[in-house]
Formats: C-alpha cells, structure tokens, sequence
C-alpha cells in the first residue's frame, strides 16, 4: 500500500512538472528564421512584446475563451495562415503563424501571448513550434516542438488550428 501511494505521488509530481511553464527564456529548436520571425524562445518573446502581429488579421474582437486558465482571447492570423483557412487547406504550409493574446476577466489587462508556428511541412505534433509566455516578464514560458503541455487539445483542430478565420 505503502508503495502504491509514494507511486502515485510521483505519478502526480511528473504531471505537474509536465503541465508548467518549463522554459527559461533560452529555448532555442534551432530552426532559425521562418517568415522573418526569430524562432528561438527570446526571438518570439520579443515579437509579441512589441506586438508585430498587430496588424495581421485578427479576430474582431476579445472574447472568452474555451480554454482552461486564462479568461479572454483574441487571435491573429498571418497572411500565409489567412491563405491556407481561406483554402480550407487539411494541412497548412511552412510559415503558417498564428498569436492568441490572453487577457484577464476585464478583457483589457494583458497577461500573454500563445503563438503556433508551422516549421515543416506535413502533418503531425512536432510540424509545429508551441510558445506561450505571461505578462509581466515572460521568464517562464512553454516553448518547444510539439510541446506536450499543447499539442493534445489542438490535435482536434485541423492541423492544430482551432480557431476560424474571422
Ligand atoms: C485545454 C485545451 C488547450 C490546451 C492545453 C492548449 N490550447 Fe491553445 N487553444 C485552445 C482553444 C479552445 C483555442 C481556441 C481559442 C480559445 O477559445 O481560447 C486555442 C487557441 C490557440 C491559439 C490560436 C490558434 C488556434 O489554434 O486556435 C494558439 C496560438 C494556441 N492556442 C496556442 C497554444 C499553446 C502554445 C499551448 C501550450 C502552451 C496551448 N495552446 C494549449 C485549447 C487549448
């Protein structure tokens, strides 16, 4: 019994180390620019601090999520993601991007940003760059290929993007 209970308590302790931020503002998967975007970790923190997305097409305005955690969203689509949805594509090409910006109750306060970036062409998890990082300093973030913390709930979209375009 002893045994059973210490089992499952680390089961417990691998899922919560598994479901947290884990990055530390260094990730790097090494991909190098994709449609002049920095894909390392500091490359996206920085893109979305200073809001280079915000005249991408976009949701038409803040609404409440249908994910856990963070209450409003709103997303933006890059031309070539704009493209593909429009093309009703089943998977969309290398430089496909999309930003969700998170935002608190009052649909106002800002508290971070989930970005998915297509870096292969093909279909599966690890085509996919994940990130997402909070607000005020962004030093602890999901980042990765086919994150785990991601890739299971976006897997009922199409190709991992759930959202219509607007
Ligand atoms: C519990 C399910 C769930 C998990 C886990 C999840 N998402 Fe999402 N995500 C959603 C839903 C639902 C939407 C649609 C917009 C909304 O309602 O917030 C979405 C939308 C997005 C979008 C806008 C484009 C799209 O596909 O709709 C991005 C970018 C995004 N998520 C990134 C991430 C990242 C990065 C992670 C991991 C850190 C993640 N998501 C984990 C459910 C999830």
């Amino acid at each position: 019994m002893r045994s059973l209970l210490s089992l499952s308590s680390s089961w417990l302790l691998v899922l919560g180390l598994a479901c947290g931020p884990n990055s530390n503002g260094q990730g790097d998967e090494g991909l190098g620019p994709i449609e002049s975007l920095d894909t390392s970790e500091a490359g996206i923190t920085a893109f979305v601090r200073e809001g280079r997305y915000r005249d991408w097409v976009a949701e038409p305005k803040v609404h409440a999520t249908r994910a856990p955690h963070q209450a409003r969203v709103r997303v933006f689509f890059n031309d070539t993601a704009v493209t593909s949805l429009r093309a009703g594509n089943a998977v969309h090409p290398v430089g496909t991007i999309l930003v969700k910006e998170l935002f608190a109750e009052d649909g106002v306060t800002k508290k971070g940003h989930a970005v998915e970036v297509k870096v292969a062409e093909g279909p599966g998890k690890d085509t996919w760059l994940f990130y997402e990082g909070f607000t005020p300093d962004y030093t602890r973030n999901y980042y990765g290929r086919g994150h785990d913390t991601c890739h299971g709930c976006h897997a009922a979209g199409t190709d991992y993007v759930t959202t219509p375009l607007p």
